[in-house]
């Protein structure tokens, strides 16, 4: 058995499609288990760049089975809109798995997303508007379809009907907006249900299977740590986990399942959306690492707030995660910075913080103590060995490995799949 996890241990966009990817041409299965098409994964394969949402990052290789699991915001639009897309590129989309126990994204859950995002006014989350958070919100209250009947022609009306007359009120009541039609829903929804129904399976039972048989399991991370609903940034998070735990429950199997769990480190920080980012450089600084990284995101186009590493963040996730392994991801872009600040812990009203407060007071008031390391100048990005390195930039990943006490066991010095160092 041999189950690996590959999870963000920032705000997400640390590069896990590029390394899931990558890992997948040993796995045998590639299973998304939480969030939606709120993700955005880039793979680059041979100057061909792919963007994937909903989609698993395993899907470019022919004998890899793509499973998106019960903890999925399964939105059909978005899914039928994704295949078709890849399908145009050439890419076979057959192997494919959807959970009949996923939870059904519609329109309306974008719609409540985007209104809920207008109320909230300055103190808005900056969310993706993909619905998560409604999606999510129905899921828990018990309000939600999940896909068993969403693919059944008269559950999916039933609910269809009964759920849109409820929010109806909602719409024109609290939020001033003009009533939606079940039937126009129900019209381009049940079509798409069509199409999905060839694709839908217990994958508990699937994954279990998977388990007994020996196979090798990529468990895909989307989103990151510090977007986790508990044990994020909240309330600036997404609604999920994020995190190693969510891919238990998310795709339920147990946790002797996985034996691994890679931590995707950004050699810097970003992040998209609201909320707090002690290491932030607002300035030229964080204007060059936005340049020199194409820092702008994968789903939503928006510029992404950069800044310099944050070991407290990496800290806090190595241990909600159990990371046994760090993937050091877009390493050549600090190539040309003369030092390059690390932050190791924060200084909160005089007081040394090395944990990762949880109070957004305390936070704000959070100043990031740095140390400062020697930059290079060397074009690192056809590097293949860590030997190749230059010693500057080998020190940074040992100052890395030495303070989050875990191995540094992959180095990314480019999108392409092939620019990838194994240590
Ligand atoms: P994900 O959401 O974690 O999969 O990350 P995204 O795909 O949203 O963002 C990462 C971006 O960095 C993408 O545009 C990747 O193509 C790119 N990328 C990944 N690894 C590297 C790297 O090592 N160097 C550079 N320059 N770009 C990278
Ligand atoms: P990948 O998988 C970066 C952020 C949004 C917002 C917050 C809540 O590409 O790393 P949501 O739409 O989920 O309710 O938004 O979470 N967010 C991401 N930021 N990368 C992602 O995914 C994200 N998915 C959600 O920007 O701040
Ligand atoms: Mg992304």
């Amino acid at each position: 058995m041999a189950g690996t996890v590959i999870i963000g241990t920032q705000w997400g966009d640390e590069g896990k499609g590029k390394f899931i990817d990558y890992l997948a041409s040993k796995a045998d299965v590639v299973v998304r288990s939480q969030g939606g098409n709120n993700a955005g994964h880039t793979i680059v394969v041979d100057d061909k760049k792919y963007a994937l949402h909903l989609i698993p990052s395993g899907i470019l290789y022919k004998n890899t089975v793509n499973v998106l699991a019960s903890g999925i915001a399964f939105n059909p639009r978005g899914f039928i809109a994704e295949i078709e897309t890849l399908q145009q590129r050439g890419v076979d989309t057959s192997n494919i798995v959807i959970s009949d126990r996923a939870s059904v994204l519609l329109p309306y859950h974008q719609l409540l997303d985007g209104l809920a995002e207008d109320k909230r006014g300055d103190n808005k989350i900056g969310t993706t508007k993909k619905g998560i958070g409604p999606l999510y919100i129905d899921k828990v209250a018990r309000e939600g379809i999940r896909v068993c009947d969403f693919i059944d022609k008269d559950a999916f009306k039933e609910f269809l009907d009964a759920k849109v007359a409820e929010l109806n009120q909602l719409l024109v009541n609290y939020y001033d907006h003009p009533a939606i039609d079940a039937d126009e829903i129900y019209q381009e929804f049940s079509d798409y249900a069509e199409r999905i129904k060839p694709f839908v399976k217990d994958t508990v039972s699937y994954l279990n299977n998977a388990i007994e048989e020996n196979k090798n399991i990529l468990f895909e991370g989307a989103q990151g740590s510090m977007l986790d609903i508990d044990l994020g940034t909240y309330p600036f998070v997404t609604s999920s986990h994020p995190t190693t735990g969510g891919f238990i429950i998310g795709s339920g199997v147990g946790p002797r399942a996985i034996d691994k769990v890679v931590g995707i480190v950004k050699a810097y920080t970003t992040r998209v959306g609201e909320g707090p980012f002690v290491t932030e450089e607002d300035n030229a600084d964080g204007d060059k690492l936005r340049t020199q990284g194409n820092e702008f995101g994968t789903t939503t186009g928006r510029p992404r707030r950069c800044g310099f590493l944050d070991l407290v963040v990496v800290k806090h996730a190595k241990r909600i995660n159990g990371v046994t392994d760090i993937a050091l991801s877009l390493l050549d872009v600090l190539t040309g910075f003369e030092k390059i600040k690390v932050c190791t812990h924060y200084e909160i009203d005089g007081k040394v913080v090395e944990d990762y407060p949880a109070s957004l007071r305390d936070l704000e008031k959070a100043k990031p103590v740095y140390q400062y390391l020697e930059g290079w100048t060397e074009d690192i990005t056809k590097c293949k060995t860590f030997d190749e390195l230059p010693k500057a930039t080998q020190d940074y990943i040992k100052f890395i490995e030495d303070f989050i006490k875990v191995p540094v066991t992959y180095v990314s010095v480019g999108p392409d799949r092939e620019q990838t160092i194994i240590r």
